[in-house]
């Protein structure tokens, strides 16, 4: 294999050794796949303002998110079905994850139970979590979360009903069938059945429930002492309603553009909320990191830190463990040179100074 040297190239290799089924899946967003494509462009719009002649011999990237301090801003974002790209699934994720000193978050829709990703060892977990109908399911499932140890519950807030991804459609998206979706195994809803639409939708649209609201917010909080991130946050409006809820944190998110197509990119809508959190509870950003200058862009913005996706299950696919670990080193590697070339220290001395976005300067 040619000498991987940056983290999209995972992806090409992945595209030629998964089934197409499970690459479409992983790659794909919604519709138009607009904002899949603004998710990364939006970047580009955002240049640097480096200083220059400041001693940069030491970098200190570490910072504390909820009170765990970990070894960068770089954490891993919740996706489904990852044994679709590898056998070892989300307990190759997690192992990669804690050994970079970072924290993943596991989906509720993994092929491996919170109890085996727990099993893997030491490391900061976060649980992401779907309210389906059957509330003493959702209890039950938080419950399990916290005594397998994991640290906070991050509430998936833009899932209704799935984003209509048309490739899903096509293929007919189902789950392989020797995997299920082990947190709901002998709960008999571990597997997804074969329909004529995707798989996953449907089972989306039969299980989850659409009347969520924030007051389920405030009710999750009744069931968990854990702290809650709301994550799908794009508004200033629902930055304020998450705080008055209770939120101890905000992921702003479009879902890697797999929902609502022709919302605006997260590092283009970053600002409206951090500006409406007003420093009451930390604000992180996923959607098409792929960059260390990204994240430096994203921090610049006012972001804690960010999460990756797709990524991580690229690199999955094409090396397992390994490939996650180099994805997750990179990353490091690619934000510790931006910091140095851009005068930065440590993650408190990013400013909005230290970055120019065209929207900025109107003409
Ligand atoms: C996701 N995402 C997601 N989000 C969530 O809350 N629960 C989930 O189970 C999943 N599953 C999932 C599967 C796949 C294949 C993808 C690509 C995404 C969304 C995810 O947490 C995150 O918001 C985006 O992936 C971030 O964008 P990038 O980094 O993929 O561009």
């Amino acid at each position: 294999m040619e000498m991987i040297t940056n983290v999209s190239e995972y992806e090409v290799i992945a595209k030629e050794k998964l089934p197409k089924m499970v690459y479409d899946y992983y790659a794909s967003g919604a519709e138009d796949q607009w904002t899949l494509k603004e998710n990364r462009n939006a970047f580009s719009r955002i240049l640097f303002r480096p200083r220059i002649l400041i001693d940069v011999s030491k970098i200190d990237m570490m910072t504390t998110i909820l009170g765990f301090r970990i070894s960068m801003p770089i954490m891993v974002a919740p996706t489904g079905m990852q044994k679709m790209a590898h056998p070892e699934g989300e307990c190759a994720t997690a192992r990669a994850a804690s050994d970079a000193g970072t924290i993943m978050i596991l989906s509720s829709y993994a092929n491996s139970s919170v109890e085996e990703v727990a099993s893997t060892g030491s490391g900061i977990r976060f649980f992401q979590l779907y309210v389906h109908k059957d509330r003493n399911l959702v209890a039950q499932l938080v419950r399990r979360a916290e005594r397998a140890g994991f640290k906070a519950i991050a509430l998936t807030a833009d899932t209704p009903r799935l984003g209509r991804r048309e490739a899903d459609i096509k293929n007919r998206f189902t789950l392989p069938p020797y995997l299920t979706l082990k947190n709901f195994e002998g709960l008999d809803l571990g597997k997804i059945d074969k329909t004529d639409d995707s798989g996953l939708a449907s089972y989306v649209a039969n299980q989850i429930d659409q009347s969520l609201s924030w007051k389920d917010v405030k009710w999750l909080q009744t069931i968990t002492s854990l702290p809650i991130l709301v994550k799908g946050v794009l508004t200033a409006e629902d930055t304020k309603l998450a705080i008055e809820a209770g939120a101890a944190g905000i992921i702003v998110s479009n879902h890697g553009a797999r929902q609502l197509d022709y919302v605006p990119a997260t590092i283009m809508a970053l600002e409206e909320v951090v500006k409406a959190a007003q420093g009451k509870v930390p604000v992180f950003l996923d959607g098409g990191v792929r960059r260390g200058t990204d994240v430096f862009k994203a921090l610049a913005l006012g972001a804690s830190g960010i999460f990756i996706g797709r990524p991580v299950v690229f690199a999955l696919a094409v090396d397992g463990e390994a490939g996650v670990r180099k994805v997750l080193q990179m990353l490091h590697d690619e934000l510790e040179l931006t910091m140095a070339l851009s005068g930065c220290r440590s993650l408190k001395e990013i400013t909005r100074n230290h970055v120019v976005a065209d929207w900025d300067h109107p003409r």
